[in-house]
């Protein structure tokens, strides 16, 4: 019999770091991932195969089927919103061609072991595009059905495979003879901005705020592109990690949504400023705002409305600003820092 495994693509991105810490925590699962690039050593120990290679080579999957059960995918390889707006082509082969591939490979391997596979996918406040700053003002917590008219490429490629990932759940090859939907149990949470003490966000545009924590950690003056008013939604990466653990984990039947927004704080990059000077004292932080960045920053909701995560499967963070501050980002990044 294969042996039954969970996959992690992207994996050594800065969920994939979190995740797989985690997940090893939890002792039940092996893991296989696939990168692009060579896991760093402390992230590649913890797994029990390492696959380099690319989500768009359909022959390596094909090579996974075989070798593997593979019960749960967690795809979180993906370019990121500002590097996306650099390469267009480049973000839609990855984010939309190499979801597709990873739900057709999802699909056979339900087919072939005949049980649901529970497909995580990480989604994003980039699905949504607030037209003007009065609307965004306006509009509050935003519903996951409302304003996603996302102007970024990275917003169009997760929006539609979030559209994709509910076809495969509930619609595959709706006219064939035998039904087929419903093996890939596709299950989506959009994420606020991801703040990680352990690692530095590459190519996005809530960078921002990571890296105003980051540079004043490592004792370096930071100019933030965005104006000090910019307000979107963020959250620790703990969170984040334990967000995707209990919605895999959550009963099929307790699911109304495929995509569900959670939020855990939304401060002014002015607020975030404050706070990391507060704990750094001698952080030098000045405003450089870059017009363009910024542009998509507004287009982002200030505000999300989880309710619909926290009645399906509980969804509650354990950081606010404050003690996502006291009690995670500064012991762990000083402790990161100390250790450079
Ligand atoms: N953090 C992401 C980005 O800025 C949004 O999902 O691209």
């Amino acid at each position: 019999m294969r042996k039954p495994v969970v996959l992690i693509t992207g994996a050594g991105g800065e969920i994939g770091h979190g995740l797989i810490e985690r997940l090893t925590r939890q002792h039940r699962r092996s893991i296989v991932t696939l990168d692009l690039a060579r896991l760093a050593p402390p992230i590649a120990s913890l797994v029990d195969r390492e696959i380099t290679g690319s989500i768009l080579d359909r022959q390596l999957l094909e090579r996974l089927l075989a070798e593997y059960r593979v019960e749960l995918v967690f795809h979180l390889a993906a370019l990121l919103s500002t590097r996306s707006e650099f390469t267009p082509l480049a973000a839609h082969q990855v984010n939309v061609e190499g979801t597709l591939n990873l739900l057709e490979f999802a699909q056979h391997e339900a087919e072939s072991h005949g049980k649901p596979v529970i497909f995580m996918y990480p989604s994003s406040i980039a699905v949504y595009g607030l037209p003007t700053l009065q609307q965004k003002d306006a509009a509050g917590k935003v519903r996951e059905d409302d304003w996603t008219h996302p102007t970024t490429m990275y917003g169009c490629n997760k929006l539609y495979c979030e559209q994709l990932g509910h076809y495969y759940s509930r619609h595959y090859k709706q006219l064939a003879a035998e039904p087929a939907s419903g093996r890939v149990d596709f299950r989506c949470v959009r994420f606020p901005g991801l703040i990680s003490a352990q690692t530095m966000p590459s190519g996005g545009t809530s960078d921002y705020a990571p890296e105003m924590i980051h540079a004043a950690a490592a004792g370096e003056a930071y100019e933030a592109f965005v104006r000090p008013d910019a307000r979107i939604p963020f959250m620790a990466m703990p969170d984040g990690v334990e967000a995707l653990l209990q919605l895999s984990e959550a009963p099929r039947e307790s699911l109304t949504r495929t995509a569900y927004n959670v939020a855990a704080f939304n401060p002014s990059a002015e607020e975030v400023r404050q706070v990391v000077t507060r704990a750094f004292t001698g952080a030098e932080i000045t405003w450089q705002v870059d017009a363009k960045r910024q542009g998509i920053i507004d287009t982002w909701p200030a505000d999300v409305d989880d309710s619909a995560a926290r009645r399906d499967w509980g969804f509650a963070p354990r950081y606010d600003l404050e003690s996502a501050f006291a009690d995670y980002l500064i012991p762990t990044i000083r402790e990161r820092y100390a250790a450079d």
